[in-house]
């Protein structure tokens, strides 16, 4: 690759192109002049074959991001580390809590897997970096850390407690993005934007004052989302300078209509497979 080319491919979704496996997970390819970064790992039941189908060898990546610590991002981090001895880490500290979606009385317990746990543990802390404020990997490639939460009509999307009675809610604070820069614009990938998507682009805005984002991929975890809500984000997104706007994985069915139906050609449905160009 040029040093030049920068390139974001979906490895792991809820919807697959043909041949390639799906799973209730995301993961992406980032591949810039000077890093290869694997951007979660999905639960674990994809991403393997679908390296392989796309002709990815995960042993070229130079990072594994995790964008927070829910099983459906975090369930492959073992093999990934086991067959990447010189990789390096980079999240939250919040990505090994325990913790749970609690409906109806009825707890699930949606961390990290303790297999990916252990992993985490034998890596030396030289190549284990905690995110807890904004950092850049490259000259390119930036993460957030925490994202503050400003929209009055954004929340962490579901259910979530760090307790299996449904006592503590889970604020999500490991929840962070990642962007790429090109020329004057930014790429944003996100995982679930359970600090909510408006949020989390105005930050990358307020981060990034000579940049505008001109593409935003990743779940924008909308499922639960209100009609308010919904319309609230779509109008938001709207206003910014985002000439494309892939909702995937846990976006919802209701969210990708609201935002196509005030996005229109910006809002393009995604899949694992697809490639986007920085
Ligand atoms: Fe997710
Ligand atoms: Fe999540």
């Amino acid at each position: 690759m040029n040093a030049f080319d920068c390139r974001v491919t979906v490895l792991v979704d809820n919807s697959a192109e043909d041949g390639l496996a799906t799973e209730h997970g995301l993961s992406l390819w980032i591949e810039t002049g000077d890093m290869r970064i694997l951007f979660d790992t999905g639960q674990g039941m994809a991403l393997e074959h679908n390296v392989d189908a796309l002709g990815i060898d995960l042993r070229d990546a130079d990072a594994l991001v995790l964008s927070h610590g829910h099983y459906d991002h975090t369930g492959d981090v073992a093999r990934v580390l086991g067959m990447c001895p010189q990789i390096h880490v980079y999240c939250h500290p919040d990505v090994m809590l325990e913790r749970y979606s609690v409906r109806d009385g009825a707890a699930t317990s949606i961390g990290m897997p303790k297999r990916s746990m252990a992993a985490m543990e034998t890596l030396p802390s030289e190549r284990l970096h905690w995110v807890q404020q904004p950092i850049m990997l490259s000259d390119s490639i930036g993460l957030t850390g925490p994202i503050p939460r400003e929209a009055e009509y954004e929340d962490t999307g579901g259910p979530f407690f760090l307790d299996s009675d449904g006592q503590r809610p889970d604020p999500i604070e490991d929840d962070i993005a990642l962007w790429i820069r090109r020329d004057e614009s930014l790429f944003v990938c996100v995982g679930c934007a359970h600090a909510g998507i408006v949020n989390t682009v105005s930050y990358i805005e307020r981060l990034n004052p000579s940049f505008r984002i001109r593409t935003i991929l990743g779940g924008l975890h909308l499922v639960n989302a209100t009609s308010h809500r919904l319309q609230e984000t779509a109008d938001a997104l709207r206003r910014t300078d985002a000439e494309v706007i892939v909702p995937i994985h846990c976006t919802g069915e209701a969210g990708t209509v609201a935002l196509q139906a005030t996005l229109g050609d910006r809002a393009v449905i995604g899949a694992a497979g697809m490639t986007w160009r920085c």
